[in-house]
């Protein structure tokens, strides 16, 4: 039953019923608040421990795991991938440096030339970029039904290499491209492939062009 003359404050407990409340909770009872409203009434219960741990416990867990989730004070998973691959990339650019920096006659033709896969890196750029000028079969012609069609390139199987017979002399060549003060192959000039493809896919091609011509170049 409520006694409507001791509700004098609505939204909180009246003092009999806190007073009531702690007696009843010191002997562990169960209590029903004396408010009602539309027919509703209360309990008064202690929210149980096994709650409370879990609510605080959810409290400190958003705590930390905010301050070491969005503050970076440790790396995510994909933070941790990415610098590995990071240092992967770096160790194969330092090892592709010293590769290059060593590159010459001799390195070209064990490195490079004698590596099949490096010899079909090489043929997948020559038939990109080269087979145009040069022709799919190296000739610098293009079998038109019969007639042989001249490209504008020299020819790179003629046993010729009007810029020198040394593997370097090739890798140069392609390179850096008709050098300054050449009026090129029938006034045509050769653009500097390492400016477009990169020191290591020109690599690649001359390697594939030397070999096509192994009785222009032996391996040493
Ligand atoms: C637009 C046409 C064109 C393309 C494409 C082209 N070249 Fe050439 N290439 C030439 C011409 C022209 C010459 C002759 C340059 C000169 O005499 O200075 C030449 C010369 C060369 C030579 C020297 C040949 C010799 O007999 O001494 C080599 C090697 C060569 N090219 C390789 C390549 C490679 C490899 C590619 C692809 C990355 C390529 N070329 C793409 C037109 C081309």
């Amino acid at each position: 039953m409520s006694d409507l003359s001791d509700r004098s404050d609505l939204s909180g407990a009246s003092e009999k019923e806190i007073r009531r409340g702690d007696f009843a909770r010191e002997k562990g009872e169960v209590i029903l608040r004396e408010h009602e409203y539309d027919g509703i009434q209360e309990f008064d219960q202690k929210l149980p421990n096994w709650w409370l741990f879990t609510f605080y416990g959810g409290i400190a867990w958003f705590v930390a795991h905010w301050a070491i989730y969005y503050t970076g004070a440790f790396p995510t998973d994909q933070e941790k991938v990415a610098a590995e691959i990071a240092a992967i990339q770096e160790k194969k650019n330092e090892t592709l440096a010293a590769t290059l920096a060593s590159l010459d006659d001799a390195s070209m033709m064990t490195d490079w030339v004698a590596n099949p896969e490096t010899v079909a890196r090489g043929l997948t750029i020559y038939s990109t970029y080269c087979v145009a000028c040069h022709g799919p079969d190296l000739s610098a012609t293009l079998d038109a039904g019969g007639t042989m069609v001249p490209l504008p390139g020299l020819p790179l199987n003629d046993h010729q290499w009007k810029y020198g017979a040394k593997p370097m002399d090739v890798f140069k060549i392609i390179n850096e491209g008709t050098p300054p003060g050449s009026t090129g192959h029938n006034g045509a000039l050769m653009q500097p492939w390492g400016q477009t493809l990169g020191p290591v896919q020109v690599a690649e091609v001359t390697a594939y062009v030397i070999s096509r011509n192994p009785e222009d170049f032996p391996m040493p």
